[in-house]
């Protein structure tokens, strides 16, 4: 388990491993409510870490009905603490069924234990127990096939278009929902649980959740987690982005998997049929849609802040030296902009429109082209800019930076059957001959036999062979069509922030 789940240094120190053993009940009761008819739910626990303390909450009467079958509950803590006891009252009370809880103590390990007997289904009147606390379907995904799932919703209500696409993270749906690369688009993700770590400040992407929608298998109903500031369906709630959960996200990848990405209306709204629904998913596209200008920033801001000193890692080829760069921001991710500002950079953010002219009045000693969403063909007045820059300063392409780049040197991209989606892609860096596992996020790929002599092709996806990497050097130019940056995904190619600082040094040392 890792240090951002549990707090605590990994493997050192109660803090942790208080910490682990409080996430495991958690995950063992939320499991347990999530896995569906069947199965009794004895209690809504939270639990949350403070200091060297783990303190167990009911936070209600779990209103629950459910099949004959027995439940045991162990829970594990070297602290005599009241909590806990009261978590065993409270569940007791609650459910006639369940005996008095066993309690055992002893100078190392305190056990608990609880035993709670079938109630029939015709049985709320006389126990208390209500229905689910939520309401049992009140929403709608349709798809563009014509297939209907029904599912329960969280977050806003409305009606919302889009395109559906998954997601195999098993963490990171934080940096997710604000990754502007999901403007227009409903993420699924297909690790059935999710919302157990809830959301804190830091994880944030961007300035807002651009995607469309979130569609999920079961949502966690309890937070554990040390930084956690606020649940995932307050947060989609406050900030208007839809979510649904108890749908069949298998069924739904499988499909995806086999005819791509597929339009989907998702509705919360009962007055319109199914059938207006499928309407309006066959009627939109996201095909040439420019989703740049509706994710850029407004006007320039500065950005100061580095990664967070106890995250950061990474220091070799770390210089002493400031750079001043320009980031286009084509829905740029926060962590590319910490990543530069640990590795020394001065950061002036400008809109996907600023001019070049501006940029280059700006003198900066690097141009950062940034990741974004779509299709790189539907902003042409990007691809001027970009050629008006490269050449006169050093520049970094990102992901649909990189598909820019591509085309500002004359050559062609394309759509690609299912594009790369997936935190373990792995790479091959041709100057050296070593392989990157790395965190990749696009449709769309540069074709390397359409770029002009003098570009190099420097690393390459090894699944498919495909361009992952480009430069120019007479251009002082480099790019990257997956996310160095990473957050979420594995850290394997940070050093090439690095490589971009070189770059601009060399240039520095020249003029
Ligand atoms: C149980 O509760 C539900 C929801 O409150 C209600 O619709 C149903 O009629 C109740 N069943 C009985 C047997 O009282
Ligand atoms: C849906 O589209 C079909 C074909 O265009 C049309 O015949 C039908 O009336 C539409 N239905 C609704 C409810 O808009
Ligand atoms: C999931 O999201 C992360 C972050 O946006 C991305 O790096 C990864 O490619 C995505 N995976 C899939 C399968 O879409
Ligand atoms: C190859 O270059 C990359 C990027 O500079 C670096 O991270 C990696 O360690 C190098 N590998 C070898 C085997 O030198």
């Amino acid at each position: 388990m890792r240090k951002e789940v549990y707090g605590g240094k990994v493997g050192e120190g109660k803090l942790y491993n208080h910490g682990v053993r409080a996430g495991a009940l958690e995950l063992m009761l939320s499991g347990v409510l999530g896995a569906g008819a069947g199965v009794v739910v004895v209690a809504v626990a939270s639990v949350l870490v403070r200091g060297d303390e783990i303190d167990l909450e009911v936070k209600s009467p779990p209103p629950i009905r459910h099949q004959p079958l027995e439940f045991l509950s162990s829970i594990y803590t070297k602290e005599t603490n009241k909590k806990t006891m009261e978590f065993a009252l409270g569940v007791a009370t609650h459910f006639p069924s369940c005996s008095k809880p066993q309690i055992i103590n002893s100078p190392q390990v305190r056990f608990l234990s609880l035993k709670c007997h079938s109630i029939s289904l015709s049985d709320n009147s006389s126990t208390g127990l209500a229905e689910r606390p939520w309401k049992v379907a009140d929403a709608r995904l349709v798809l563009e096939d014509g297939s209907i799932w029904r599912a329960k919703s969280f977050g806003a209500s409305g009606t919302q278009v889009g395109e559906v696409v998954f997601n195999t993270s098993l963490t990171g749906y934080q940096e997710i929902l604000t990754d502007p690369s999901y403007a227009g688009q409903f993420v699924l993700m297909t690790n059935p649980h999710i919302g157990n770590t809830g959301v804190n400040f830091d994880d944030e992407e961007s300035r807002q959740c651009f995607l469309a929608g979130l569609v999920i298998r079961s949502l966690s109903i309890s937070t554990s987690n040390w930084r956690c500031t606020q649940t995932l369906g307050d947060y989609l709630a406050e900030r208007n982005i839809m979510g649904i959960y108890d749908v069949d996200t298998r069924a739904i990848t499988r499909r995806l998997r086999q005819d791509g990405s597929l339009i989907g209306v998702l509705s919360t709204d009962v007055s319109k049929t199914d059938e207006e629904l499928i309407n309006a998913s066959r009627t939109w596209d996201i095909v040439g849609v420019d989703l740049i200008s509706g994710v850029s920033c407004k006007a320039p801001y500065e950005w100061i802040d580095k990664t967070n000193s106890e995250w950061d890692f990474n220091f070799d080829g770390r210089n002493e030296e400031t750079f001043r760069v320009v980031a286009y921001d084509f829905g740029i991710k926060q962590n590319i902009l910490r990543r530069l500002a640990s590795y020394g950079c001065k950061i002036e953010v400008v809109p996907s429109t600023w001019p070049a002219s501006e940029t280059l009045k700006m003198k900066p000693d690097g141009v950062l082209f940034s990741n974004g969403p779509g299709d790189p063909s539907a902003v042409p007045y990007a691809v001027e800019t970009v050629k008006e820059i490269i050449g006169k300063v050093p520049v970094f392409g990102i992901c649909m930076g990189h598909q820019l780049l591509g085309q500002a040197l004359g050559g062609k991209t394309f759509k690609m059957k299912f594009g790369h989606h997936g935190g373990n892609h792995p790479v091959r860096n041709l100057r050296n001959g070593s392989v990157e596992i790395s965190a990749q996020n696009h449709n769309y790929a540069v074709d390397p036999e359409s770029l002009p002599e003098g570009a190099e092709v420097t690393h390459v996806n090894l699944n498919d062979g495909s361009c992952a990497g480009l430069a120019f050097s007479q251009l002082k130019l480099m790019s990257l069509q997956y996310h160095p940056e990473a957050s979420p995904g594995p850290h394997d190619s940070d050093p090439v922030f690095g490589e971009f600082m070189q770059l601009m040094k060399q240039e520095k040392q020249k003029a």
